[in-house]
C-alpha cells in the first residue's frame, strides 16, 4: 500500500520505518544513485497513461480521441517510449524536445509541434518529419510554416491555438474577451462583450440537452409522435419571416458574427488559403493548469465548438479535431484534492455531444494533452539532510494555517530551488516525510529549504517532522514527477540530480 494517496503505488513504509519504492529503500538508493535524486515510479507513469487514455476513449466513446504527452512536464527517452506504448503521441515545444522524442524512436506521425517563437529549424523538421500537428500560434505563421514546406516538397498538418477568453487552474477562471498574453489567436476582437458568445447553453436547453432532442418548434423537426408516425409542422420559405425566427437564432447569428469578425477565423482562413502546402487539421486550447473539475474545460469546449460551427458557415470547412490541451491536476499534498479524469471528462463529453447536436454539427475528434497528472505522482525527490536550525520568530507570527508560531525549524536539504523552482515561482505547496527510519512520535513545524543563496529558496513552506530529524538523513519529497527536472537549474553552479526509474523490472 503506498506512503498515502500521493505517493506512488509501489511506495511503502517498511517495518524499520524505511520508505521503500518497488522494495527498494530510500537509503539505498541514495547511497547508489547519490544525493539529491530524482525517483521515478515507471510503472506508474505506464499506468497513469493508460488510464488516461482509456479514461478519454471511453467518455468520447462515440468520437475518435487522442492524448499526447505534454514532455515539458517530463523528459526522457525511457518515458517517452513508455506512454508512447500506452497509445499516447507526444507533444514538444522545442527543438531539444523534438530531438529527444525522435531519438526515442517516436515517429513523427506521433509528433506535436507547439511554441509562441517556433525557429526555421524547428518548424522545418517538424514538416521533415511529418507531424501529427504543428500548433500554429500567431498569425505570421502559417505563412512562413507554409514556405518550409513548400521548399521541402511536403504538405504540413497545422492546427491553431485559439485564445478563447477562458483562465483556469491556480485562480478563480475569468473570461475577458482580448487576452494580455503572448500565446495563441484570440478567439473575439478586441473590445467585444464576451458574454455575446455565451449562447451554447441555450441552444442546449432548447434542443433538451443530452442527447439533442428537440422539442418540435424548429421548422421541419418532428412535432411529436402519433402512433407510429411523426407530424411534421411543415413551412416554407416565404411563410419566414423574422419573428419566425426565434430568440435563440438570433442570439446564434449574434454570437457567430461576432466569432466570424476575431481574429482566430482570419487566421483559420489564412490557412486555408495556403491549402496546397497546409492541411488544417483543427483547433486547440489550452486553459491553464491544476485545474479540479471539468467546468472550465466545460466552457472553453462550448467556445471551441462555436468557433467550429463558425469556420464552417464561413468556409465551407469541417474542422476535423478539436484540442482541448492539458492542464489536469493533481493533489500535492494529503489535503488537497486531485481530479477524477473518469468522472469529469464524462462530464465534458456530455457538454461536448449537446453543444454539437444544438449547433447542428457532427462531433470533432477530440484530443488532450495532460503532462502534470501522467507524471507528478510517480516523482519523489530524496535529499540529505544538512542543518537543522531553529529560529525564534517574532510575537504575532502565523502559520499558514494562521496560528501563533514562536519558532520555526528551518531544515536544510542538498537540492533547493535548482532541481524544484516550483514553490519559488508559484508559491506551490508540497509536503516532506523523514525517509530512512521511523523517528520520534513527536513532531515539529519544519520548513524545508534548499542550499541556494535566496531565501525564498524554499521547499517545502511548512509540514510536520519527526523533533529529533537530524543531520544525514533521507528525506523524501513527493509529487515531484512533473516540472522539476525539467525546470532545474545550475543555479550556483549545483548539479542538476540524476533521476533513477525504479519498477518491477528493478532501479535504472
Ligand atoms: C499547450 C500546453 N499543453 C499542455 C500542457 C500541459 O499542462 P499540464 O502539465 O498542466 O497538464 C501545457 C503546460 O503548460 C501547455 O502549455
Amino acid at each position: 500500500m503506498a506512503v498515502t494517496s500521493i505517493w506512488p503505488e509501489a511506495s511503502a513504509v517498511d517495518e524499520r520505518g524505511e520508505v521503500t519504492f518497488h522494495g527498494h529503500t530510500a537509503q539505498s538508493l541514495v547511497r547508489e544513485f547519490g544525493s539529491p535524486l530524482y525517483v521515478v515510479d515507471t510503472d506508474e507513469i505506464r499506468t497513469r497513461a493508460r488510464r488516461f487514455v482509456r479514461a478519454a476513449a471511453e467518455a468520447f466513446a462515440h468520437t475518435t480521441t487522442h492524448v499526447s504527452f505534454a514532455a515539458k512536464s517530463f523528459i526522457s527517452k525511457e518515458v517517452l517510449r513508455l506512454v508512447t506504448g500506452e497509445g499516447m503521441f507526444v507533444d514538444t515545444c522545442t527543438m531539444g524536445e523534438m530531438r529527444i522524442a525522435l531519438g526515442a524512436g517516436v515517429p513523427g506521425r506521433r509528433l506535436v509541434l507547439h511554441g509562441n517563437n517556433k525557429s526555421d529549424a524547428e518548424i522545418e523538421l517538424a514538416v521533415r518529419e511529418g507531424f501529427a500537428k504543428i500548433v500554429v500560434d500567431s498569425p505570421d505563421e502559417p505563412a512562413r510554416i507554409a514556405a518550409i514546406a513548400h521548399r521541402l516538397g511536403k504538405r504540413a498538418k497545422v492546427m491553431l491555438r485559439v485564445t478563447v477568453g477562458i483562465h483556469a487552474g491556480g485562480h478563480e477562471y475569468i473570461s475577458t474577451a482580448h487576452e494580455d498574453q503572448k500565446f495563441g489567436v484570440g478567439l473575439l476582437s478586441a473590445g467585444v462583450d464576451p458574454s455575446v458568445i455565451d449562447v451554447i447553453d441555450r441552444l442546449i436547453d432548447h434542443h433538451g440537452g443530452h442527447g439533442g432532442q428537440s422539442d418540435g418548434e424548429a421548422d421541419g423537426r418532428p412535432d411529436g409522435d402519433v402512433g407510429s408516425a411523426p407530424r411534421y409542422r411543415m413551412r416554407y420559405p416565404y411563410d419566414l419571416d423574422r419573428s419566425a425566427v426565434d430568440e435563440d437564432q438570433h442570439r446564434l447569428i449574434a454570437a457567430m458574427t461576432a466569432v466570424s469578425q476575431g481574429p482566430a477565423l482570419g487566421v483559420l482562413r489564412a490557412i486555408l488559403a495556403l491549402k496546397p502546402d497546409l492541411e488544417l487539421v483543427g483547433i486547440h486550447s489550452h486553459i491553464g493548469s491544476q485545474i479540479h473539475d471539468a467546468g472550465a474545460f466545460i466552457e472553453a469546449a462550448k467556445r471551441m465548438m462555436l468557433l467550429r460551427r463558425t469556420c464552417y458557415d464561413a468556409t465551407a470547412y469541417m474542422l476535423p479535431e478539436v484540442d482541448l490541451g492539458g492542464g489536469f491536476s493533481v493533489a500535492y499534498t494529503d489535503d488537497e484534492d486531485a481530479m477524477d479524469v473518469g468522472r469529469e471528462l464524462a462530464r465534458l463529453a456530455a457538454v461536448v455531444t449537446d453543444a454539437n447536436t444544438a449547433l447542428g454539427m457532427p462531433e470533432p475528434n477530440i484530443s488532450f494533452e495532460p503532462g502534470r497528472w501522467i507524471v507528478a505522482p510517480a516523482g519523489v525527490t530524496l535529499y540529505t539532510v544538512g542543518t537543522v536550525k531553529h529560529v525564534a520568530l517574532p510575537a504575532g507570527t502565523l502559520d499558514r494555517a494562521g496560528r501563533p508560531l514562536a519558532q520555526r525549524v528551518y531544515v536544510s536539504v542538498d537540492g533547493g530551488m535548482s532541481d524544484n523552482i516550483r514553490p519559488a515561482l508559484y508559491d506551490a505547496e508540497y509536503t516532506a516525510r523523514l525517509a530512512n527510519r521511523a523517528g520520534s512520535e513527536t513532531s515539529m513545524t519544519a520548513r524545508v529549504v534548499g542550499m541556494h543563496c535566496e531565501s525564498g529558496d524554499i521547499l517545502v513552506h511548512e509540514c510536520p517532522l519527526p523533533a529529533d530529524l537530524r543531520r544525514g538523513d533521507v528525506l523524501a519529497i513527493p509529487v515531484t514527477g512533473a516540472y522539476g527536472r525539467t525546470m532545474a537549474s545550475n543555479y550556483n553552479q549545483a548539479l542538476i540530480p540524476a533521476v533513477v526509474g525504479v519498477g518491477e523490472a528493478g532501479a535504472m
